[in-house]
């Protein structure tokens, strides 16, 4: 159950807890406020009987305080019944109320403790665990995945599910129910996908699934595509540090597969009627935090080769104002998780509106893409890390074969155009492994500058994003203010920051690309430094005309404009982590954070 938590910590860290039950004895249960490791401790001394089955929990808290008390799993029936819970139970108050009057006594704030004392009533009522959550559940609103077990049943676990994740592992002799394949990867690559309103019962040797009317279903089952070793730190000091030289190689396995033998780009899993592809005349992007960066980045992209407008939004606005949305509009779902809830919602408001949906996801089994009408799988692997870094680059690249392929369908560009830009971005990974083996001095100056207080960031064009994912880096990672700027908005307003010593690392495009472009950005960087700042740029090798204005260059190789985030990212995911790293924070699991966010 440990080794499954540790798999599963990046998914919220404020506390863990785990419930035990074996025939024949008394339900057995720890729980302990911070990181999984302090349980850990607890259970060291003091330990717990052995069981024969389990459930356990890493909580990000929503209701109530990180602390011991709230705390999963959450107990009831004279405390042999366990039941731990993702997402939030809307109508937790109601259902308080009518538990309070019923002489139930509360021992924590949570919603979560509503659903335990809802499901012992039911258990009461009915001897049966699974018939007692599927009565539960049809009394919840909100979201949840739900899991329980009960002395008097110690060979099951039973789960519900309403949109929030719940998969299954099948083992032999043992079965498996973990948020994603991570919690199980070491014991089985076989899983079943489960869908929303589904109670699952797991024996050692028994998987069945029903709905909440009662009926029986059929799980689709799936083997994952990659293994325990993928999911381990492999000698690096941290996920993040793992990832960072991962990307490489996630960029191009993105890329593998996607022509045929003319050179034409197929994307198999792009199933979406090409009639409909061709009909479309407005592209949206919705994602959150780093994945809308990478719908940023890709809209510029996607419009230059495509000539379709594109707008990017975030998913948690996008639903709520009123988007026009109708059958020509293509939104693209961009994430790495598959499960955040913001982007779940905004999908099913676009499909609701007649939109077509491509989702770009790198888990397997998760939800969005089932919710989707078409999917483009990134193949970065599994990201660990709750700063995310090798998902960001595949994601950019998925978007972009994504752009291809509708200028292609579309005839905007030639076949031989593609074909070329096609082979440029096949030769990134090894232009991104060449960014990262020249890490050692962004690594060095990231030292020195481990107490500053502050960092700003320019680019312009498709420096911008990279510029706002920079600055997200460092904030997420190292608490710092940290601020990404339009170069060209910066004497609209932010040049009122700039003082002497500021540092502010500039993305200068590439001087083989638009003229005006690069000299703008050099003209940028003049401004500030003649205000004092302190200039740490980021350009491409041989552009000798940002050396008379920049304190420090981090030289990366050329590019075509429009690959070149590929590379000039990475100097900044490795700043990011080497400067927290050096204040001694935890790169991997920053305060307050949670890698998917699977509440709205
Ligand atoms: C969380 C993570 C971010 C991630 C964002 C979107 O905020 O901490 O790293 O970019 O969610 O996640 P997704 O799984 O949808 O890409």
């Amino acid at each position: 159950m440990i080794d499954g938590l540790r798999r599963l910590e990046y998914r919220g860290y404020d506390s863990a807890g785990v419930a035990l039950v074996a025939p024949g004895a008394p339900l057995s249960s720890a729980k302990k406020a911070g990181k999984l490791v302090n349980l850990v401790t607890e259970l060291e001394e003091n330990p717990l009987p052995p069981a024969t089955a389990a459930i356990g929990h890493t909580r990000w808290a929503t209701h109530g305080a990180p602390n011991d008390l709230n705390a999963h799993p959450h107990l009831a029936d004279g405390g042999q019944l366990a039941v731990i819970h993702n997402g939030i139970v809307e109508n937790f108050a109601v259902l308080k109320k009518e538990l309070l009057a019923d002489g139930v006594t509360f021992l924590s704030e949570t919603d979560t403790e509503v659903a335990a004392h809802l499901l012992a009533k039911e258990h009461a009522a009915t001897g049966d665990l699974t018939e007692a959550m599927r009565r539960v559940a049809l009394r919840l609103e909100g979201t949840f995945t739900l899991l329980a077990v009960h002395a008097d049943q110690p060979d099951t676990v039973v789960g519900a599910r309403h949109d929030s994740p719940l998969v299954v592992g099948l083992g032999e002799g043992e079965n498996f129910l973990g948020s994603d394949v991570a919690a199980f990867i070491a014991y089985t690559r076989e899983a079943l996908e489960l869908d929303q309103d589904q109670i699952v019962t797991i024996t050692a040797d028994k998987v069945s699934v029903i709905d909440f009317a009662g009926e029986p279903v059929e799980p689709r089952r799936f083997t994952v595509d990659w293994d325990a070793e993928a999911a381990e730190k492999g000698g690096f000091a941290s996920f993040m540090d793992k990832e960072i030289h991962d990307q490489p190689q996630a960029v191009g396995d993105t890329l593998l597969g996607r022509t045929d033998i003319d050179g034409r780009l197929i994307l198999d899993d792009l199933r979406i009627d090409e009639a409909v592809l061709r009909s479309v005349d407005k592209i949206i992007v919705i994602a959150c935090g780093t994945a809308a960066y990478a719908g940023h980045v890709a809209k510029y992209a996607i419009e230059h080769w495509c000539r379709i407008p594109v707008e990017v939004e975030l998913a948690h606005e996008f639903r709520y104002r009123d988007p026009v949305v109708n059958e020509k509009t293509l939104v693209v779902a961009v994430t790495q998780s598959g499960e955040t809830m913001d982007t779940l919602m905004a999908v099913r408001h676009a499909r609701e509106q007649g939109a077509k949906v491509v989702s770009i996801v790198n888990t397997h089994g998760s939800t969005i893409p089932r919710e989707s009408d078409a999917v483009l799988y990134t193949h970065a692997g599994p990201e660990i890390a709750v700063a995310s870094t090798k998902a960001f680059l595949s994601q950019i690249t998925a978007a972009y074969l994504l752009g291809l392929y509708l200028a292609q369908l579309r005839g905007n560009k030639f076949p031989d155009e593609i074909a070329e830009i096609f082979d440029d971005l096949k030769a990134m990974p090894a232009k991104i492994q060449e960014v990262i083996d020249r890490g050692g001095r962004v690594r060095e100056i990231a030292r020195w500058m481990s107490d500053t207080s502050s960092v700003l960031f320019l680019g312009r064009h498709v420096g911008f994003p990279v510029a706002m994912e920079g600055a997200l880096k460092l904030k997420e990672l190292a608490y710092i203010h940290a601020e990404g700027f339009a170069a060209g908005e910066l004497k609209h307003g932010p040049i009122a920051l700039i003082e002497p010593g500021q540092p502010v690392f500039v993305i200068v495009p590439s001087p083989r690309g638009r003229d005006s472009l690069h000299s703008k950005v050099i003209s940028n960087i003049q401004e500030i430094r003649a205000r004092g700042a302190r200039t740490l740029v980021i350009a491409e090798d041989g552009d000798d005309a940002v050396l008379p204005f920049a304190d420090e260059v981090f030289w990366v190789p050329q590019s075509p404009t429009l690959l070149a985030p590929l590379l000039t990212v990475v100097p900044l995911q490795i700043f990011a982590c080497e400067l927290a790293t050096a204040r001694g924070l935890d790169v991997d699991q920053p305060r307050n954070l949670a890698k998917s966010v699977t509440v709205e």
